[in-house]
């Protein structure tokens, strides 16, 4: 496989909402492709209108919640499940599901205390479950997967971290009046590309300019987004306004 192969499959579609439909037949492929897979799913306002769908897909049934197990990509230090501004909180008020497999220990935490031992059994864990058979991904305006911030290590799998500035700056609203945290569990870039699918959803004119260095920067730390190259079975999901400034927006795809 050439180095050409392995660009993501790129989609454009009119707004966000038109891209649910394409996220909740992801979720399905990977439910028919092994029996209770993994399922990593991220947080951010991107993936709020799927949230509100896949809810309703299992409070009705037509997705059942025990054929999947549940995770995520981070967590903010110190953010039990319970604490708002929390990422499971977040997952949890998205997509109330989620609070009963939590319960029932079908949803796997990121540990929230960022302990490098307890966050080394999370890994471990991850792949006694199968490994993840999709993770959904969002994007930082700073090119950030998940909280892997501009320089860091391609090679490491989950870790702490400290954030950048422009990604405490964007998650301020969350927290106000209190001050964002300043570290994070996280992923680490070599977690992620081991999920055997992955799809990432970049929605608004202020995701644009990652985007761009996602998909034409050179491979490198300097936009962790960029691993995504290395993977060879990623789907990007773009609004028009997120692929303007990369030359995508005059062939838009079904959608
Ligand atoms: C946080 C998360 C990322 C997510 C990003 C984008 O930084 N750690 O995983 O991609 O937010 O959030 P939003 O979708 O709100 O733009």
């Amino acid at each position: 496989m050439t180095a050409q192969d392995r660009a993501p499959e790129v989609r454009v579609f009119a707004d966000a909402a038109a891209a649910v439909d394409v996220l909740l037949g992801e979720v399905r492929a990977a439910l028919g492709r092994r029996a209770r897979p993994l399922l990593g799913f991220a947080t951010g306002g991107t993936f709020h209108p799927f949230f509100a769908r896949f809810a309703a897909e299992l409070q009705q049934g037509a997705i059942d919640e025990r054929a999947f197990v549940a995770t995520h990509l981070d967590e903010y230090l110190g953010f039990p499940p319970d604490r708002r501004g929390g990422m499971v909180h977040e997952l949890v008020s998205q997509c109330p599901p989620f609070g009963s497999m939590l319960v029932h220990g079908t949803m796997v935490p990121v540990p929230h205390d960022g302990d490098p031992e307890r966050l080394r059994a999370h890994e471990e864990r991850l792949q006694r479950l199968g490994g993840l058979e999709l993770q959904l991904l969002g994007i930082g305006r700073n090119g950030h997967l998940a909280f892997n911030e501009p320089g860091t290590a391609f090679e490491l799998g989950f870790h702490r971290t400290d954030l950048a500035e422009s990604t405490r700056q964007d998650a301020r609203a969350r927290f106000s009046p209190e001050e964002p945290p300043q570290r994070a569990a996280t992923a680490g870039i070599a977690s992620i590309l081991a999920a055997r699918r992955l799809v990432l959803c970049a929605f608004g004119a202020a995701k644009a300019p990652a985007v761009r260095r996602m998909l034409r920067d050179p491979v490198g730390v300097a936009c962790p987004a960029t691993a995504l190259r290395r993977h060879g079975n990623s789907l990007v999901l773009l609004d028009r306004a997120a692929a303007a400034d990369s030359g995508l927006d005059a062939a838009p795809a079904a959608g």
